[in-house]
């Protein structure tokens, strides 16, 4: 809530309207590293041509007409011979840029886009996102932009080893993803909770290790001892739609990477072959959250079992990188067991993380000799770190700083920022059930992943950053949906955008309401955003006024200002409020905000003192 002083004209011309259609600003997220505005506008017409100079600007063309049929209903005809007032995807031009960097250049009469491949595929999402539809025209203002990401990596983690979600919603998750131009789809595939992908060789990680009989409902602490849903839940992919899924993927410029947990996180597989385990079974498949004791055995069972997994991993997923987990791993098992004892004995190792290094180790050497690397959570640095792993810091920052300076690559995803499956408001009691601490939607977009405790080459190793959404308490899309966006276009502009680009109030005010918007017509859920609220005092009357300007193009706001529930009963929100004579009492305003699409936010509360 903020206090400020608007002349009285401006109030009149703040009057019903949201920030989008007061933006001056082209509303492309991420923000792109250079926009020169021009004069006029293209339009584009059901007779419009694409021209795709090169083989690979056909592909691209391809995907432009995939996402505009999506959002317009109707497709472009794709030829190659340049016409006037045409939209040319140009993948052969002599000035070469690097990847993922495109230009792209509107004038009256064309559209042009340059780069390689995956630069014009992002030139394409960001004129996607640049068309407007006035009656039943589509247009294009006059521009030209210069853009490339300020990371490598921009990815996003989604967890189906605690919720299983059906390939349709990870196409439909890849979509959005694409026009945010993440790049990097980590495949949370396997948990305590659920083993989700076919192995052929290992029937029973899908007849038995993907399906749990019941579920504990609340949160972690909630009911003790826990309270059963009594319902049998689970699934898995099979490698074709993994398959599909990998192919789905790389037309949008995102490669999967795919994580196997090991050697915690595994209790799902010891249900199927619990002589995989430390002798601390039988094992069931839990249906309930945290971390578990029961892990793999260091024996070579298990290495047979793991390879032979990665195997048919690395035939279905072309990523160079292979996750392979390697958190919350409590060793007390080992601690116990006369083999692990052993073996700790036989290679000279110190203690039982030295253990899980050399574990690991043995995994990275199988991975490394296949062509591919290896990639885990920063406890796999505790005992040693592989000679060739990359660390993915997650329980803050320091995993990512000693990995850097241990001249090992990072991606930075630390929960206090990069946890999206935490509340997104600071009263919990307003949102859907969340894990931990909450995380609004600015902290996300100030997120800096390049620590200053680094030096400039140190920085180099920081590859990019990832925001996880872990699924113990999402089990539907549509929570899904809402606990991943906006957050996620937040994360968009911390991968893609320079740090000196970004701006929280510009990124809410100018960008994010045409998101929504889209959001809306694609019919895909979002946490519609608290309205900025403004408001001013009238010496003279004792009487203040509010603004309620929401973040949503085209939405309605429904506000009580006596303290009762607001609905679509309340009343119309059409101009400033003048608040009623309260003899000096506080008031309460409660607002909620209903979309185009017929969407209802939370119920909002400020007071007014
Ligand atoms: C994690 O959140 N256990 C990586």
């Amino acid at each position: 809530m903020k206090k400020k002083i608007i002349p009285v004209l401006c109030l009149l011309l703040l009057n019903t309207i949201s920030f989008a259609q007061q933006a001056d600003e082209v509303s492309i997220i991420p923000k792109p590293a250079s926009v020169e505005k021009g004069i006029g506008s293209f339009i584009i017409s059901k007779r419009t041509n694409i021209v795709a100079k090169g083989a690979d600007a056909e592909k691209v063309a391809g995907m432009f007409n995939y996402f505009l049929n999506k959002k317009y209903g109707f497709v472009l005809k794709v030829n190659n011979t340049v016409t006037n007032g045409a939209i040319v995807l140009n993948t052969t031009s002599r000035v070469k840029l690097p990847d993922e960097a495109y230009q792209l250049k509107v004038t009256n009469h064309s559209i042009n886009i340059s780069g390689e491949r995956s630069g014009v595929f992002y030139g394409v999402q960001s004129l996607l996102q640049l068309i407007h539809k006035n009656g039943r025209q589509l247009s294009v203002p006059a521009v030209t932009i210069n853009d490339a990401p300020n990371f490598a990596y921009r990815g996003l983690m989604l967890d189906v080893g605690r919720h299983f979600f059906e390939v349709d919603e990870i196409k439909k998750i890849l979509d959005v993803m694409a026009s945010l131009k993440l790049n990097r789809f980590h495949w949370h595939l396997t948990d305590d909770q659920g083993w989700r992908l076919e192995i052929k060789k290992y029937p029973k990680l899908t007849s038995i290790s993907a399906w749990r009989d019941s579920t504990t409902i609340g949160g972690y602490n909630e009911f003790k001892p826990f309270i059963y849903d009594g319902q049998r839940s689970g699934g898995f992919y099979t490698q074709d739609q993994a398959r599909e899924v990998v192919k789905y993927a790389a037309e949008r410029n995102i490669v999967v990477i795919p994580e196997i947990e090991m050697p915690g996180h595994s209790t799902a597989v010891l249900a199927a072959y619990p002589e995989l385990g430390n002798g601390t079974g039988p094992y069931k498949v839990p249906g309930y959250w945290g971390v578990l004791h029961t892990i793999y055995s260091p024996g070579e069972q298990t290495f047979k079992f793991l390879e032979d997994v990665l195997t048919e991993v690395m035939a279905i997923f072309p990523s160079k990188y292979i996750h392979i987990g390697g958190d919350e791993v409590p060793k007390d098992e080992w601690k116990n067991s006369p083999l692990a004892q052993q073996l700790i004995k036989d290679n000279h190792l110190k203690d039982e993380n030295e253990l899980q290094s050399w574990f690991i180790g043995r995994i990275e050497k199988f991975l490394n000799k296949n062509g591919r690397n290896l990639i885990g959570w920063d406890e796999i640095l505790e005992g040693g770190l592989s000679p060739n792993a990359t660390v993915m810091s997650w329980r803050g920052e320091q995993g990512g700083i000693d990995a850097a300076k241990l001249g090992h690559n990072v991606i930075m995803s630390p929960g206090a920022y990069m946890y999206i499956n935490r509340a997104q408001a600071k009263d919990k009691a307003t949102e859907p059930l969340a894990m931990g601490d909450f995380l609004p939607l600015n902290v996300v977009y100030n997120y800096n992943p390049r620590p200053a405790a680094l030096t400039p080459d140190q920085q180099k190793y920081i590859l990019g950053v990832q925001a996880n959404m872990w699924t113990e308490y999402v089990a539907t899309d549509n929570k899904l949906e809402y606990m991943l966006f906006p957050r996620v276009a937040a994360l968009a502009e911390v991968g893609w955008t320079k740090p000196e680009n970004k701006d929280y109030k510009s990124f809410t005010e100018n960008r994010l309401p045409d998101f929504f918007k889209n959001m809306d017509q694609t019919g895909i859920n979002y946490r519609i955003l608290e309205a900025d609220i403004v408001i001013n005092d009238n010496a003279q009357t004792g009487r203040k006024t509010i603004m309620i300007i929401p973040f949503v193009a085209d939405s309605k706001v429904y506000y009580t200002v006596d303290g009762h529930k607001t609905d679509n009963t309340a009343n119309l929100y059409i101009g400033p409020i003048l608040t009623p004579y309260t003899n000096g009492r506080p008031l309460t305003l409660k607002y909620i905000i209903v979309t185009a699409g017929n969407r209802v936010s939370n119920e909002f509360s400020v007071d007014i003192k």
